[in-house]
């Protein structure tokens, strides 16, 4: 059977439907290969949210036609998601040796695909359409692949991620994804939960709900029941799962972090102290056009809140620098926002203009130069409280859920707090996959380093 290869851009839920086609590929005989040499398929799972992401992947495309075609004619050659979806056919124009374009509506379509194609019945195929239920598609996971396409050696899967829904509807006037992923469509409750259960009787002990706005889970199937949102009621019926030990979620809006929300921290323990809650920005002048809704004091309001339920809640964000009109009074704000709001860590990112949105048309765009000085500074902010906030956990004992071998070093283990920071540690293999207390005892860079031994000698 032919070997595939998928290389992934962007986001989680991006590395998510990759698995999903990985394992579909699988389930129908595709093997995994280790590299693109060795791959008689060659996927690129696209990423449109910055320029950045887009020209990678076309660049990376143009090299596999040079190098790999050249050689072996016959590998197919693909791009898949969030740019195949807004470019389409016009992929196939520009680099006429892509076989397959498939949008983020059809990643369950691959393996059909992709046998017509190897089998000659089919030359190029384009499918972008919109798909009635393709929200409820992502569901295959890669048992032993632990989340990963890259075929590594296999581990045993701790951590899982679940699509709960797809597409968007809140259009900030930056962002692309509306245009690549539709409207919001959710999956229904017993669903998602039926494959949590699935995989925590695999031995998964954390599942990530993953969907562009999570905290819109829901809401037009299922009515607010005593006080309770779609997406809270939702996180109730995963919670009752037996064996189940954490749950997560990325990425929310502010908007819906409501009371039920908040009280969800305080009522169920397997929601762990974490929550990456996007921001922007700190200038409600700039928040207003980007169409956010809510200002930057109604932000910082949520984060009182949920550290008055949770004092050690770890708090990430993204935050955009050099939108058009940001004047250095906004920006003067964001970074004082970013005192305030005192991040974990947060994901800095510069303005890039993006096709068929309101902003890329907005006057007053912020030139590059002025863009590079604002996050470089932002960085450093973000980067200092970051360290205090490392540093502050030396000497406290804190509980991990241990993951497996640590990425930097494979002799070592690696862990994960409940506030989501990393930590390092000596320990056994046995030791994977348990919730255990370590001590902490250096800090590193956005990375800790633990002695389980002080505190659990088993
Ligand atoms: N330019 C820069 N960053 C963007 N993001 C979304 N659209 C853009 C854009 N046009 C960032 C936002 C979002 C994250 C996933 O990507 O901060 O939360």
């Amino acid at each position: 059977m032919p070997s595939v290869y998928i290389k992934t851009y962007g986001c989680q839920m991006n590395e998510r439907d990759s698995e999903a086609v990985a394992a579909q590929l699988v389930a129908k005989g595709y093997t995994l290969a280790t590299s693109e040499n060795a791959a008689d398929v060659i996927l690129l799972n696209t990423c449109s949210v910055r320029d950045m992401a887009e020209r990678k992947a076309v660049g990376k495309m143009a090299n596999l036609a040079a190098d790999v075609r050249k050689n072996r004619p016959n590998v197919v050659l693909g791009f898949m998601g969030c740019m195949a979806q807004s470019r389409g056919k016009e992929l196939i124009d520009t680099l006429p040796d892509v076989d397959l374009v498939i949008g983020t509506q059809k990643f369950h379509r691959t393996a059909d695909y992709l046998d017509e194609i190897l089998a000659g019945k089919r030359d190029k195929v384009v499918d972008v359409e919109a798909e009635r239920g393709s929200e409820a598609e992502i569901r295959q996971h890669l048992l032993f692949g632990n989340g990963g396409t890259s075929s590594e050696s296999p581990k045993r899967a701790i951590t899982a991620f679940v699509s709960i829904m797809q597409g968007c509807n809140q259009y900030c006037t930056f962002c692309i994804v509306p245009y690549t992923r539709g409207e919001e469509r959710s999956r229904a409750i017993p669903d998602i939960v039926a494959e949590c259960q699935q995989l925590v009787a695999q031995g998964v002990k954390e599942i990530t709900l993953l969907g562009q706005i999570v905290t819109s889970y829901g809401r037009r199937d299922y009515p607010v029941q005593d006080g309770k949102s779609a997406f809270v009621q939702l996180l109730d019926a995963v919670h009752e799962i037996e064996g189940l030990e954490r749950i997560r979620f990325t990425s929310p809006h502010p908007k819906g972090y409501g009371d039920d929300l908040v009280e969800a921290y305080a009522r169920l323990p397997k929601l762990v102290e974490s929550a990456h809650i996007p921001v922007q920005s700190g200038s409600d002048r700039i928040l207003k056009l980007m169409h956010r809704g809510y200002t930057r004091e109604r932000f910082l309001g949520i984060l009182a809140k949920l550290r008055a339920v949770k004092p050690g809640m770890g708090i990430t964000t993204d935050i955009i620098v050099g939108f058009p009109g940001e004047t250095e009074e906004d920006f003067a704000q964001t970074l004082s926002l970013t005192r305030a709001a005192r991040f974990q860590n947060a994901y800095v990112f510069k303005y890039s203009p993006r096709r068929d949105t309101p902003a890329a048309t907005m006057p007053d765009q912020v030139p590059d130069t002025v863009i590079e000085e604002r996050h470089a500074r932002l960085l450093e902010l973000v980067n200092d409280i970051g360290r205090e906030h490392y540093a502050a956990s030396v000497g406290t004992r804190q509980q991990i859920l241990v993951e497996g071998p640590s990425h930097k070093n494979a002799a070592r283990l690696q862990g994960r707090t409940r506030c989501n920071k990393i930590v390092i540690f000596d320990g056994a293999a046995r030791h994977v996959g348990q919730v255990m207390d370590v001590q902490i005892i250096r800090a590193g860079t956005f990375t800790l380093y633990g002695d389980p031994a002080i505190v659990n000698l088993n």
